[in-house]
């Protein structure tokens, strides 16, 4: 952790504790406000990196109406979001991390929260067959997923996001939802389209300037 992550922890861990504690208090099946939403982002701040507003809410309000486990590939402000609203749900929520700084201070904070419930694995990316994507431990016991947050690993990495759908395929439930963000982007746009030739796939690009997209199964 750098000095001025270290110097604010106690004060960002008071305030995420703040929201996370409202987001899980809600009542069965609501999704969180536009305020809830606006909290998070403002106590977890990370600009840059973290999730925009609309594609946070859009991701709370399918993390609140899907039932079974939740992937998530890329570590930040979702990962907390979906902790709070899977917390006491009994559901499966694995998040994958490739950066082992950033694993620390997730580790840290989830510490903190005590959110026992999420699977934070550090997994380095490895060298698959024509892409780079998260070494998934062995013996990983994976119930079925019917929500993925689909924001890593970077796109300087080779295939990007694109190891998901081969690599996790089986896990996948048919009615699994993947989210994506930052779809304005080629990269992002390329992975999509590379999907749809391991599987019969529909993807609808949402928010302003299409910045995420919802992918579904046919
Ligand atoms: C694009 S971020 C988005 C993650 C998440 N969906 C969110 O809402 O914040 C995904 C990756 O960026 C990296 N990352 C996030 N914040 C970072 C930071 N402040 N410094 C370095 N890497 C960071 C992490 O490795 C993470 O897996």
């Amino acid at each position: 952790m750098n000095w001025l992550r270290a110097l604010f922890f106690p004060l960002k861990a008071m305030l995420l504790a703040k929201v996370c504690v409202r987001l899980r208090d809600k009542p069965m099946g609501n999704s969180p406000s536009g305020i809830d939403i606006l909290l998070l982002a403002l106590a977890w701040g990370n600009l840059g990196y973290a999730a925009g507003l609309s594609y946070l809410r859009h991701v709370g309000g399918h993390a609140i109406r899907s039932k079974g486990a939740v992937l998530e590939c890329g570590s930040g402000a979702t990962t907390l979001l979906v902790g709070a609203l899977t917390r006491d749900r009994g559901r499966q929520f694995i998040v994958l991390e490739h950066n082992k700084t950033w694993y620390d201070y997730l580790r840290k904070i989830l510490d903190y929260l005590e959110f026992s419930h999420i699977t934070l694995l550090h997994t380095p990316l490895v060298d698959y067959d024509g892409y780079r994507w998260y070494l998934i431990p062995q013996g990983l016991v994976v119930d079925k997923i019917s929500l993925v947050i689909c924001d890593g690993p970077p796109s300087s990495n080779p295939g990007g996001r694109y190891g998901l759908l081969p690599t996790m395929m089986e896990h996948l439930g048919e009615k699994c939802v993947i989210l994506m963000d930052d779809t304005h982007r080629r990269a992002e746009q390329h992975i999509i389209d590379a999907w749809t030739e391991c599987r019969c796939l529909k993807a609808n690009r949402i928010g302003r300037f299409g910045t995420h997209a919802e992918v579904v199964f046919c």
